[in-house]
């Protein structure tokens, strides 16, 4: 508990404050003062504070409006009251609306100080849970999910190579997870609180890259006004994720190796060495081995980066993941576009499971946020799955040239039909096919006009 935050002690009368203050300061707790209710609320709207101690009747603001002031600014205050016998009874009231407890007047130095410790003790814990509560919730985007062999066996190599702070070349198709991997590396190292940066080599020209990563002297070139910290310097400390390294030019890649090799780079313009401690963690989405047959990428640095390498398999490679991943992103994105999306029913999955995911990981994420998107109703249906469910209708009834211009209620109301026809006619089967309600059909086969 942050030791250091005093306790807000509002009270108008000088002899009260006076005690409050020294009975709290005999248990080593600190306490600031305010004279009346005016000057408490001020403070309350200049800091959070996890405890306060108030008096129910002041002029201005009484200890009720204290409360809801206080926790307005900070749900989790504690608000504690101290009354008199006549005004027991709104402190008892005051509960229920929110005050932590109350200390009856004339107390005991001892039930003061319980009362107090106790909530100190449960703002405490207050905290901490909240500070729980969005660990995890910023660690679900950054989970690797997936329950295929392979990712089980990512997973394990990740937690092993994460520790020590060896170049590691990361593999895999576009889309597979290679910066989310890079990010996990990062995370579970004791670098974890140093910053993690990624940089698409790809991106740029050898000339702009060479400035953004060593940075710049004032001089160096035409516009270089003042010196300009690189990227290696920016990241000192933590870790860099050199993205698409296979797109690096050969005249870069020796600069590279002098960083990776001594820990050293000079600046653009400049003459002295640079001493950094940056882990570089590289990938490629081509076989970077092939790079380097082909002439096209230094052996030397391509050993130096492939200390340790991680291959991430494409998709289609394990598709045992899929549905994990796609109730994971459907979970994701209707919390993101407030909708209840409780299911993927069996055809919507059928295509997912089906396709090919050219685009990994990355494709089958967007395909899952389009038809979170386009589901009108909490029913994922085929249809919400534009490009895919096109795929799967070519060579049916709808013409396969055509396909690519239907609208998204075009397609739900074809896959309707079709439905229907496969059932002849039967709402509850044709329903059970397309994975949704009956009410739901129903509802569709009149929006859509669809004479049976
Ligand atoms: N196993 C996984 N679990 C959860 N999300 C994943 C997984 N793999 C990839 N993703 C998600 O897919 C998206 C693409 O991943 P990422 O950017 O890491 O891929 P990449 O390999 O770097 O792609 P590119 O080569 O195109 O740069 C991200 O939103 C990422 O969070
Ligand atoms: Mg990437």
């Amino acid at each position: 508990m942050d030791q250091q935050q005093p306790i807000l002690v509002i009270d108008d009368d000088l002899r009260m404050r006076q005690l409050l203050r020294d009975t709290l300061a005999g248990a080593g707790i600190t306490t600031e003062l305010c004279t009346d209710g005016r000057a408490g609320a001020e403070r309350l709207g200049q800091q959070k504070f996890d405890v306060v101690l108030t008096d129910l009747k002041m002029p201005f603001f009484d200890g009720i409006e204290i409360l809801e002031k206080a926790l307005h600014t900070n749900p989790d205050c504690m608000v504690v009251l101290v009354t008199g016998y006549a005004t027991i009874e709104s402190a008892v009231e005051a509960t229920k609306k929110g005050a932590y407890d109350y200390v009856q007047k004339p107390f005991e130095p001892d039930d003061l100080l319980l009362t107090v410790q106790r909530a100190m003790e449960h703002a405490r814990l207050r905290r901490e849970n909240r500070r729980l509560r969005q660990q995890v919730e910023g660690c679900r985007g950054e989970e690797l999910v997936g329950e295929s062999p392979q990712i089980k066996h990512l997973k394990d190599l990740i937690a092993q190579v994460a520790p020590f702070s060896t170049t590691t070349l990361i593999n895999g198709e576009t889309g597979t997870g290679k910066e989310l991997v890079a990010k996990l590396i990062h995370q579970w190292s004791q670098r974890h609180k140093q910053p993690f940066l990624p940089i698409n080599c790809g991106a740029l020209p050898e000339n702009l890259l060479e400035s953004e990563l060593f940075g710049h002297v004032k001089g160096a070139f035409t516009g270089a006004d003042q010196d300009k910290p690189g990227l290696f310097e920016t990241v000192n400390g933590g870790t860099l994720f050199l993205d698409e390294i296979d797109s690096m030019t050969m005249g870069f890649q020796v600069k590279l190796l002098r960083v990776l090799q001594e820990g050293t780079f000079i600046k653009v313009g400049g003459r002295e060495h640079c001493q950094v401690d940056v882990r570089v963690i590289a990938a490629s989405s081509r076989p970077l081995s092939e790079e380097v047959e082909a002439g096209r990428f230094r052996r030397d640095l391509f050993y130096r980066l492939n200390v340790v390498s991680l291959e991430i398999p494409p998709l289609r490679r394990r598709t045992q993941d899929i549905p994990l991943l796609a109730h994971n992103f459907v979970a994701k994105y209707s919390a993101k576009y407030g909708k209840q999306i409780p299911n993927i029913p069996a055809p919507v999955m059928a295509i997912l499971n089906n396709y090919s995911w050219p685009g990994n990981v990355r494709e089958l994420e967007n395909a899952v946020e389009r038809a979170v998107i386009f589901c009108p109703d909490g029913e994922l249906l085929p249809g919400h799955l534009p490009a895919l469910a096109a795929e799967e209708q070519r060579g049916a009834t709808v013409p396969e040239n055509d396909t690519d211009s239907l609208s998204i209620e075009e397609m739900e109301k074809n896959m309707i039909i079709k439905a229907l026809q496969r059932a002849e006619g039967h709402r509850g089967m044709t329903a059970q096919l397309l994975g949704i309600s009956p009410v739901s059909l129903w509802r569709k086969i009149k929006k859509y006009e669809i004479s049976m």
